[in-house]
This record gives structure tokens, sequence and C-alpha cells, in this order.
């Protein structure tokens, strides 16, 4: 974090008690739990520091935005493709005039001179620097210094926070506060990265030919349809979801990685050699750096595994449209989804803070010195993201507000992917919760205990992408050759703590409970039968081929399943947009409308808790959504659509 822990701690030796909230205050957030990785530290702070506020207001119409973005998504909609602009969107959302008069006056009454107060450009944040002293009494709270006790990172916090009753309306939340840091991790540990090397000989002994184009390889495994259920290559998904490849360059597909994470062309180099041949080595996607994001990164496995798979298979199946790689966030800080969602949208901005996310510049700790991307970045049509949180690892209110903005994103015409997860009903790392609805984060190691539902995953304004293999033994060309994924990995799925359930999913999660109600109890998950269900979709997760620091590897996971469901929209954006139409936006009215247009997947399952998790079933279920995509029967569903 940004402020300086030296000037806060002081060496004032009077105890000091936060004053209770007179009876007009109400408590607005409230740790429920003390988090596990954060132990508060016996420091007295200096009251005459100064720390940055930021209070996050209530915006207008969010009641709305679903019904907004229904108009431009729904396919039985006139208005289907009408996209907004962002700032139609800025302007739309914008807190309102009776908002902004009510918290200003709060603040100036309280202290805070007007001159001392700026408002952000998307008129959605307040900004102000306030002594600890003046901090504490506005929010009658007292702050202390927390301690990540796995990084040992030090960050400002307190327990709980008021504010007067009347203004609380007007307000999401005050940072920092209670919010802890929560950086973004890629989705697949070392577990997932399980390896199985094709050709230990070509490995060991003679490195891969890169440098001698036009040298035939001659591993021992010859790729073909007929081994797909063991080695998966973009022919394997052509064939299984019924397309091939692209021929125009007018659509556009983004991939977000986080920083140190990145790709080496070498690798793409390599993957093209041996699996797409068409593609000339060399050929590099456009990497759009995103506060200091480089793919100037040590190799190494970790760092290069989740963005060689991304990109290599998006390069494979929607070449010769362009792959744009967002590449976010420095070596030092890393960066979070807020901060990627500031570059895409101006009106994001200025509601990050330290504890979530990464500020810049950052010159002190030898980071990035630039400024932060505040609406720099045009969104591609489809952007897919294999990177994830537990819901439990954030404040609901934080998720509620990101979550918001892919609802913005989508009003202007952008598809969110993100994959569901790999640890089935389990979280990150396989853990489990060992406290119904998993509140503050206290997780268990996994055999037992409640589900643990990812984020994004479940919000309602993103497509979440489940995994599924082919059958052992089984061609790619048999009736239903795959199942839910349960290999290496299994299949992120579940429902939410957090969302409710959207309309559009409604009738096909009711089918799903009144055919094949699970026999969970409600101290498991959340089985109100009124919560979002996820994933909404599935493509294939296992065994993918991936040329990967010099060579080939196989690599598991949902990881795989979003680029390559991002592919087929790609594709089909492709064709729209030759004949004159829009990209396809949000695609979730239209996907559960036509459940037909996708390969139904009946089998497998999502264990995890110490539970077999859920099982596929006929129809929409918690594992694989609606099943894996058949572009030519989902290309007229959206052909079909003005
Ligand atoms: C708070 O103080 C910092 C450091 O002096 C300054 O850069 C920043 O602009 C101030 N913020 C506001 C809202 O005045
Ligand atoms: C598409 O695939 C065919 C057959 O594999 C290949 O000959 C052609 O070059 C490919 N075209 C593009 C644009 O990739
Ligand atoms: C399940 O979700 C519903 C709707 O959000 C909520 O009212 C209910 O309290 C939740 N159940 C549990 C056990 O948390
Ligand atoms: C591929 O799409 C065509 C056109 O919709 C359809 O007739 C065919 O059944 C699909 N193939 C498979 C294997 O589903």
């Amino acid at each position: 974090m940004k402020l300086s822990l030296l000037a806060l701690i002081g060496f004032a030796a009077y105890a000091s008690a936060a004053p209770a909230p007179p009876s007009s205050h109400v408590v607005h957030e409230k740790r429920e739990v003390q988090h596990q990785k954060w132990a508060r530290r016996d420091l007295k702070l200096n009251r005459d520091a100064v720390i940055p506020m930021s209070i996050g207001l209530t915006q207008s119409n969010l009641d709305k935005g679903y019904d907004y973005l229904m108009d431009v998504s729904h396919p039985q909609s006139p208005n289907y493709g009408k996209h907004w602009s962002l700032e139609k969107i800025a302007e739309t959302f914008a807190a309102s005039p009776e908002t902004l008069t009510a918290v200003k006056e709060w603040l100036t009454g309280s202290g805070i001179a007007e001159d001392r107060i700026r408002l952000s450009k998307g008129r959605n944040w307040f900004k102000f620097n306030a002594t600890v002293e003046e901090a504490e009494s506005l929010l009658r709270t007292e702050y202390g210094i927390y301690t990540n006790v796995e990084t040992g990172n030090d960050h400002l916090a307190c327990e709980e926070y008021s504010v007067p009753a009347h203004i609380q309306e007007h307000i999401d939340f005050i940072k920092p506060t209670v919010h802890f840091d929560a950086y973004v991790k890629p989705k697949r540990t070392r577990r997932d990265l399980q390896r199985r090397e094709i050709n230990e000989r070509d490995m060991k002994v003679k490195p891969f030919p890169i440098a001698h184009p036009g040298v035939a390889v001659t591993p021992e495994v010859t790729y073909s349809l007929a081994n797909c259920y063991e080695y998966t290559t973009p022919e394997c998904l052509r064939a299984l979801y019924n397309f091939s490849n692209g021929t125009l360059d007018v659509s556009s597909y983004g991939i977000v990685e986080y920083t140190p994470v990145a790709h080496r062309q070498a690798d793409l180099n390599l993957f093209y050699s041996n699996l797409q041949r068409q593609i000339p080595s060399g050929y590099a996607p456009v990497v759009d750096s995103i506060d200091g994001g480089t793919i100037s990164v040590p190799e190494s496995e970790d760092n290069n595994g989740e963005a060689d798979l991304d990109i290599e298979y998006a390069i494979a199946l929607v070449y010769p449209q362009k792959v744009t790689v967002y590449q976010t966030g420095d070596t030092v800080e890393g960066a979070s989804f807020g901060n990627f969602l500031d570059a895409l949208d101006a009106s994001y901005c200025s509601g990050d803070d330290s504890t979530y996310d990464a500020t810049y510049p950052d010159p002190e700790s030898g980071g990035y010195t630039g400024s932060e991307a505040c609406g720099t970045i045009t969104p591609a049509s489809v952007i897919s993201t294999s990177y994830g949180y537990n819901e439990a690892d954030l404040p609901a209110s934080y998720e509620v507000r990101q979550c918001n903005e892919y609802m913005k994103l989508g009003l202007a015409g952008t598809t969110f992917l993100f994959s569901s997860g790999d640890y089935g009903v389990a979280g990150n790392g396989g853990q489990c919760c060992s406290k119904a609805k998993c509140a503050g984060g206290r997780y268990n190691s996994g055999s037992s205990g409640t589900f643990n539902p990812a984020f994004p995953a479940t919000c309602p304004y993103i497509t979440s992408v489940g995994a599924t293999q082919i059958k052992p033994n089984t061609a790619v060309t048999a009736t239903a050759p795959e199942e839910a994924c349960e290999t290496v990995i299994y299949s992120g799925g579940g429902f939410s703590n957090v969302f409710p359930m959207p309309d559009y999913q409604s009738s096909a999660v009711a089918s799903y409970f009144s055919s094949h109600k699970p026999s969970y109890s409600a101290t498991q998950y959340n089985n109100s039968e009124t919560v979002r269900g996820y994933p909404d979709v599935a493509a294939n997760g296992a065994n993918f081929v991936v040329a990967l620091d010099g060579s080939l590897v196989l690599l598991y996971g949902t990881s795989c399943s979003a680029p390559t469901f991002g592919s087929v929209i790609t594709l089909i954006n492709e064709q729209r947009i030759s004949a004159g139409k829009s990209a396809v936006g949000f695609i979730n009215p239209t996907i559960y409308e036509n459940p037909s247009a996708f390969n139904d997947i009946t089998s497998g399952g999502n264990q995890g808790c110490g539970t077999k998790g859920f099982t596929a079933v006929s129809g929409w279920d918690p594992v694989t959504g609606l099943g894996t995509p058949d572009y030519e029967k989902l290309l007229s569903v959206f052909m079909a659509l003005p």
C-alpha cells in the first residue's frame, strides 16, 4: 500500500477508544469474522497522519441496469444489439444530485471543508485527505494496522464504521475501512499445471527446432482427431464444436493477463509450428500494457503457463482475427480486476484504493512510475479472463459494485467470459468454508464444510465457463463425446452467496431443481432456488497441448475452457460484423433461450468439500451449464437476430 506506515505509527501512549456512535448513526459495514490471514498489531497510530479517503456514492438507476441490459441483449427485444456509448452509460448511472448534496453536507458539517473534497469524473466518488483523528471521528471508528501473516504486508483498516442514518442510502462503501487486500491470483496452481511431457526424449535431448521452420518435428505422438481424448489440439476443438478457422479480420478478441504471468513469443512460435501451421512464426498478439504491464518476466512454468495456454489457443482458433492481450499490472505490485476495469471505463476510476487495487505511480518500491490507466483502452468485443477469487475473499459490496460494472460494459457491447474455477464446488486451492456463507473467508482444507463459490463467476452479468473432457477412448465424432471434466480438475459450479438469480436463467434453474434436486442441505450451499447458479456454459478443459518454456506439455482447467468458448463467440462476431450487424455483447439472455444450440453434457460431476458435488444432467446443471457450444447452431441463432 502507498501510505507510509511509519508516518501512521505514533508514539502517543494514551489509550484511545472509539467514541460510541450517537443514536443518529448506524453501522454501515462491519467485519463479521476475523480474517485468518490478517493480524491486528498492537500499535498506536499517529493521529495527525493523513489517510486518503474515498466514499463510493450510490449510483442512480442501478435498479434499472438489468432491464437496460436486457433491452440490448434479449433476443426478443427490438433494440437487440443497439449498444450504448460509454458516455451515455456514465451519464445514466452517475450519482443523483440529491446524493451529492446529502453526502457533501454531511462532510462539510463534520469539518471537512468543501475545498478539500474532490468529485470523480464519473460523479460516483468523493475523495478527500483526512487525518486519522478526522476519519475516526467522522466514521465513529478506530483505525489500526493489520499485518498479512502470509506476505508480511501491512494495511490500515478498522473493524466497523458508522454513518448518520440518513446518509446510509447514499453510500455504497467507504475506503479504507473494513476491507483487506486480495490481489488477483491465477486460478490454476501448480497442482493444476500438472504436466505430462509428451515426448521426453525430445524435451531432454534436443530442444524443439524453433529456429528451423520447415523442418518437420517428428514427435512420437501424432496429433489427430483419433486421439483427441488424450491430446486436445485446436483441430480437436473445431471438430467438437462444429467450427472451422476464421477467414476475415473484422472482429476483436481480448485476453487478460496479470503480470508476472505473461506469454513467451517463442512458445507461440513453437505452438504454431506444431499445431497451427498456417500461422507464420513471429505472428504476435497486440499487447496493450495497463499500469506498467509487461511481458518481460523471468521464464518459468508459473509465469508462462497460464498466458501461453490462453493466447496460443485464442490465436489458433480465431486467426486471422486479431487477439489483444491486456497485460495488466507491473512486476512489483501486480494488479486487480478493478485496475483492469479502470482502463476500460473512465467512470469506474477513482474507486481504487490500496486495500484491493494496485496504486500507481509506484516509484518508492521500484514499480511502474506512470499514472494509472483510466479509460485508456477500447474494450474488445469479447474478453476472456482465466483468473478469479472466491466470493468469500472479498466483501459483498465490493463484488456487487464490480459486477455492476460488467453490466455497464455489457451495455456497451462487450462479452465477458470467466473460467468457473478448477475445484468443483470447493474454492481456489480446494478450500471450503468452516462457517455457513464463508463469512470472513474462513476456509478449511476442503474435506468437509460449505461449498465455496467463485467470483466473478457468479456475477450475473458475465458468462461463466465450466470444463468438460472427451470420454476415454471416444472419437470426437461420436454422439455425445464429452462429459464433465474429472481429469486433474473438476469444473467450478454451484450457487452464489451474493447474487440473486437473474431472470434469464430462472426457468433453466427451476427445471434443474424440479427434475434433479440435489440432496445437500442449506448448510452446504444456498438451496433456496433464488440465487445465481453457475456456470452458464462449458468447453473442453482437459489435456490441452500447450507449448510452454520450450516444450509441449498438457494443461488442464477451466482456464482452457474460457478462451475456447470466447473463440467461438469471436467467430460468430466475425460473421455478424461482416453482415453489417453489431457484435453480440452480453450473450446470456440469448443462450438460455436457445439451449438446443449446445451439446448437453449429462455425465460427470464436480466433487469437492468431501462430497460428490453436483452432477451433470440433461438441461442446465451447476457443473457444465447449458453444455458445450455447437458453432453452426449458435451462429444461426445469432445471425437471425437484428
Ligand atoms: C491527498 O494528498 C496527496 C498527497 O499530498 C495528494 O497527491 C492528493 O491529491 C490529495 N488528495 C485529495 C483528494 O486532495
Ligand atoms: C483455414 O484452414 C485451411 C485448412 O486447414 C487452411 O488451408 C487455410 O490456410 C486456413 N486459413 C486461415 C485464414 O487460417
Ligand atoms: C439464500 O439466499 C437467499 C436470497 O439471497 C437469502 O434470503 C437466504 O438467506 C440465503 N440462505 C442462506 C442459508 O444463506
Ligand atoms: C453442425 O452444425 C450443423 C448446422 O447446424 C448441424 O446440422 C450439425 O448437426 C452440427 N454437427 C454436429 C456434430 O452437431
